[in-house]
């Protein structure tokens, strides 16, 4: 049976975690030498360098579904070197999560919690839409509805990225069955995640693995090559890039 159909687990309440997200995660990914930031600051990397463009005198409109606790608005911030030309918006089913993402106060970002599937934005209103490891916590029974919303809410010629732990790798099944609040996750291949995001009417641009090597010993040194690797399924994840396929 593939791991998308097999029935949900009770859902993770993330409201429990809002508090010390970042520290439960830290003590998780302990095997992987590296905290928690890392990975997210990769991400705000990663949009920063690959976000399309916006409208010519508009601000970058992004809109990060599953935003927990508003680090990666931090990050990108960080990442651009302030709130100039861009507006984002972070929702999440976790009130705590959203609470504690307001409390950052972060210029150019707004936080708000949503029903998990209907997105409360009109059409075409964002030029990213981003996934940041949460499409594995969203039953498998939504996501094809809720990814339809975020290409209904998409702009033409926006860009959705969804960054995801791949199944494939020992060391990332071993962290997700070890994590307190992976109790719930649904890992998804790239494959099927390819074809989930087709099915909602986005064409993939693009499939990248990233996160080959752990922070220790002799695979320090490896750490260039991911790079050149990111086309091997193996990474311990991996992040699609898509358009609207109309
Ligand atoms: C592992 S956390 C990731 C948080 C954040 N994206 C990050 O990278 O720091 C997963 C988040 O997904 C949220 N979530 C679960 N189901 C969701 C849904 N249907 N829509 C939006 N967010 C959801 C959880 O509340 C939680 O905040």
């Amino acid at each position: 049976m593939e791991p998308e159909n097999k029935p949900s687990p009770p859902p993770t309440d993330f409201d429990q975690f809002a508090r010390n997200y970042r520290d439960v995660h830290d003590v998780n990914l302990k095997p992987s030498g590296f905290p928690s930031d890392y990975f997210a600051a990769q991400k705000a990397r990663i949009l920063v360098e690959e976000s399309p463009a916006p409208d010519a005198g508009s601000p970058l409109r992004l809109l990060d579904v599953g935003c927990g606790t508003g680090r990666l608005e931090a990050l990108i911030l960080a990442a651009r070197g302030g709130s100039a030309g861009i507006q984002m918006e972070g929702i999440d089913v976790s009130a705590q999560s959203v609470e504690e993402a307001q409390s950052q106060q972060l210029p150019g970002a707004a936080f708000r919690v949503y029903d998990g599937q209907h997105i409360p934005f009109d059409a075409d209103s964002f030029d990213v839409i981003v996934f940041c490891c949460v499409m594995h916590h969203v039953p498998p029974a939504i996501r094809e509805p809720l990814l339809k919303e975020c290409r209904r809410t998409l702009k033409p010629g926006g860009g959705l990225f969804l960054f995801e732990h791949n199944p494939l790798n020992p060391l990332t099944q071993y962290l997700v069955k070890s994590c307190p609040f992976d109790g719930d996750a649904i890992l998804l291949r790239s494959g099927p995640a390819a074809d989930l995001l087709r099915r909602a009417g986005f064409r993939v641009l693009a499939k990248s693995f990233i996160n080959f090597f752990p922070n220790r010993g002799v695979f320090q040194k490896l750490m260039p090559l991911e790079n050149r690797l990111r086309r091997l399924p193996l990474g311990a994840q991996y992040y699609l890039r898509a358009a609207r396929a109309d």
